[in-house]
């Protein structure tokens, strides 16, 4: 254990190591260690080979004049390069003879009379000509190369349909994700300028509609951006219509050709842009260009999930994510993969339902979250164990550190000892899987990332940027670009700089702290900044202590993240009342209520605590660390010396004992 000017303190040990399984690596893509080792050393060395050799795997209109054009903090990948994304996740493929393959398969989540659910397995053929069609459909609506498309959509086909009609005609979207509220849907469509809406009448989630529709048009109360919303039928549900701006998704593509020009894009056109939280209240609009976040998001899908032309591969994520837009749409279509797509909760009618579709559609590759892993081991083995899983083959972990006992859940009860554990980190700014091992040649320990990917020159640094050695807490830092990496927050160049590139000197900083064991392994700790990771979505304290504040009774609230049994981390919120409002239960509720509605249920506070005062440093910070060690129980230790009021502290401490 160790401590350096990062305040991080790590005190984790884990010793056991497991070896891919024997058999592995012969057919896998990266089959030894050696062959690791020399493709990692020439993708640092010569980062311009190893990509412009990754990116001639794919299609390009015209090739690049240079492959890397770095400037801190500004990179420009496959410079002067043409591609279209959705030609290369379909007629690409199409190309390659995969016409006839299936490339999504569907599963909704209701089971109809039958005890099934509704299944639809749709080719690379007809998913280029629902693309075409609906792409055509977007152009005749006004949509233009350069505008952005607001997609709010259940986890179904027509999610990616969009996507890549998008990608298609080169329009950027901004994807929301389905859980949240009708106020997350204002700030998003004014921050990006959208004048388009995708949505549907509803979709199904354990067992209720979610009313997609109705949050848009509750939205769209408060804006008059919104010029077209096409509305998908799905769930069947009565919508309220607002004539000359609602269209119907039928609509769009009635009479429409299959055929669409694939726009050839310059490779660092924007291809969507995806809000995401940070340390303010805003949330920001990460932007993702084409050619980089194509073959950054092709190479990891390849290699890290080892994908070969029979794998059923399964991502879980919703596409309202990055890692639905890397691992579900993107990156497994353009390797010609197969990808299962599930509408609802794992948990509909039970928690063995994720089991009974691995069975069903035989999965064999299996990529999910830690949270739910935990959900499943509380839910119990015999819900797994009355299904076949034999079909699986690698498995894979994403968006919060996996505690080591459910690594070791996964491992025997889900991949009964034999299928490698890939734990990747990454985030929406990087695009890609940036630290994972590789599944034929890592051996791996549980709750470790292990290694960086190829290109990824990823460190363990103090404040001032000094690489720290073998297990010392710091913070983790890219020092080198990557072709996926983002180009920029949309609209706010400075916030671009300030948030990544300004903590310490010349690196990207991700926000996370970490430490290296002696095998050069990443141990990931979690955020160093005010950002939470509850169940692997990441929140931001401002947003929820903005939502809280809004209501007329609060002063003052802050938020921090603490440990969550199930969740990872769980959300306590601190509030000051104004004078003369009471603390009751009553409020407790309203104020859960408020978060809800203005973020989404994702976001309401495990925890309300009604305080005189918030502990806060001379120069009026709130004392965050203070409030985490008040909300987790822990014993107060560290420097107090800068707070303001004493009697702040043990007054919450009080409470906190009472
Ligand atoms: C966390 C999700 C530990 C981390 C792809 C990161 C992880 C944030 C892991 C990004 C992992 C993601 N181990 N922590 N394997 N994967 N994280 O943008 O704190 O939603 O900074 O991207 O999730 O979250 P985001």
């Amino acid at each position: 254990m160790s401590e350096s000017n990062t305040g991080i303190e790590s005190s984790m040990q884990e010793n056991r190591l497991f070896s891919p399984p024997a058999g592995f690596a012969e057919k896998a893509w990266i089959s030894s260690r050696e062959q690791y080792e020399t493709m990692y050393r020439q993708s640092i060395d010569e980062p311009e080979v190893f990509w412009g050799n990754a990116a001639n795997e794919l299609h390009w209109f015209e090739k690049w004049t240079t492959v890397l054009d770095w400037k801190v903090p500004d990179a420009r990948w496959f410079v002067g390069a043409k591609t279209n994304m959705a030609y290369n996740c379909l007629d690409h493929q199409i190309a390659q003879g995969r016409g006839n393959k299936t490339a999504i398969l569907y599963e909704g989540e209701p089971l109809q009379s039958d005890g099934q659910p509704q299944l639809r397995h749709i080719t690379f053929a007809q998913l280029r000509d629902d693309v075409g069609r609906f792409a055509n459909g977007l152009k005749k609506l006004g949509v233009k190369k350069g505008d952005r498309v607001t997609i709010y959509l259940p986890m179904i086909p027509e999610a990616a349909v969009a996507m890549l009609a998008c990608a298609r005609i080169g329009a950027s979207h901004s994807v929301i994700f389905g859980g949240f509220s009708s106020q997350a849907i204002v700030d998003r469509v004014a921050d990006a300028k959208s004048t388009i809406i995708i949505t549907a009448d509803g979709g199904n989630r354990r067992g209720q509609v979610v009313p997609l529709k109705a949050n848009v048009d509750e939205a769209l109360k408060s804006t008059d951006l919104v010029r077209k919303v096409i509305i998908l039928k799905h769930t069947g549900n009565a919508v309220g219509w607002t004539e000359g701006r609602d269209v119907a998704w039928s609509d769009v593509i009635a009479g429409q050709s299959t055929d669409c020009l694939a726009e050839p894009m310059d490779s660092e056109d924007p291809l969507f842009v995806l809000y995401t939280s940070g340390s303010t209240g805003k949330p920001k609009g990460i932007v993702h260009t084409t050619g980089g976040y194509m073959v950054g998001t092709y190479l990891t899908s390849k290699y890290v999930f080892d994908l070969h032309e029979n794998d059923v591969y399964w991502c879980t994520a919703d596409v309202g994510w990055i890692t639905g837009h890397s691992y579900v749409v993107y990156g497994p279509l353009a390797n010609g993969a197969t990808t299962v797509m599930y509408e609802g909760a794992p948990n509909h009618p039970d928690f063995s339902r994720f089991w009974a579709m691995v069975e069903r559609h035989k999965v064999s590759v299996f990529y999910t979250a830690p949270t739910a892993i935990r959900a499943f081991m509380k839910a119990g083995r015999e819900l797994v164990d009355k299904h076949d899983l034999s079909s699986l083959r690698l498995l894979g972990s994403v968006g919060e550190p996996i505690n080591p006992e459910a690594w070791m859940w996964y491992r025997e009860v889900i991949g009964h000892d034999k299928c490698p554990i890939v734990d990747t980190w990454w985030q929406t700014e990087t695009g890609m899987i940036m630290i994972t091992p590789l599944a034929g040649v890592t051996p791996t320990k549980p709750g470790t990332a292990t290694l960086p990917f190829f290109g990824v020159d990823a460190a363990i640094v103090d404040r001032d940027g000094t690489e720290l050695g073998p297990n010392q807490g710091g913070l983790l830092v890219i020092r080198k670009p990557w072709p996926s990496m983002l180009r920029g927050i949309f609209n706010d160049p400075d916030r671009y700089v300030k948030q990544y590139w300004s903590d310490v000197p010349g690196v990207y900083f991700t926000g996370d702290g970490a430490r290296r064991d002696g095998d050069g392994y990443f141990w990931i700790m979690g955020r160093v900044d005010d950002v939470i990771n509850v169940s692997g979505h990441r929140l931001g304290t401002a947003e929820i202590e903005s939502a809280l504040v809004s209501h007329d009774s609060v002063a003052e609230a802050a938020v921090v993240g603490m440990p969550h049994e199930m969740k990872g981390q769980g959300i306590a919120a601190f509030v000051v009342l104004k004078t003369g409002k009471l603390p009751s239960e009553e409020l407790k509720k309203a104020l859960m209520g408020v978060v809800t509605k203005s973020i989404g249920a994702l976001a309401r506070p495990d925890q309300i605590r009604f305080t005189e005062t918030l502990p806060k440093t001379r120069s009026g910070k709130i004392m965050r660390r203070l409030l985490k060690e008040v909300a987790s129980g822990n014993e107060i230790k560290g420097d107090t010396t800068t707070l303001e009021d004493f009697s702040v502290l043990a007054k919450l401490k009080e409470k906190d004992e009472g």
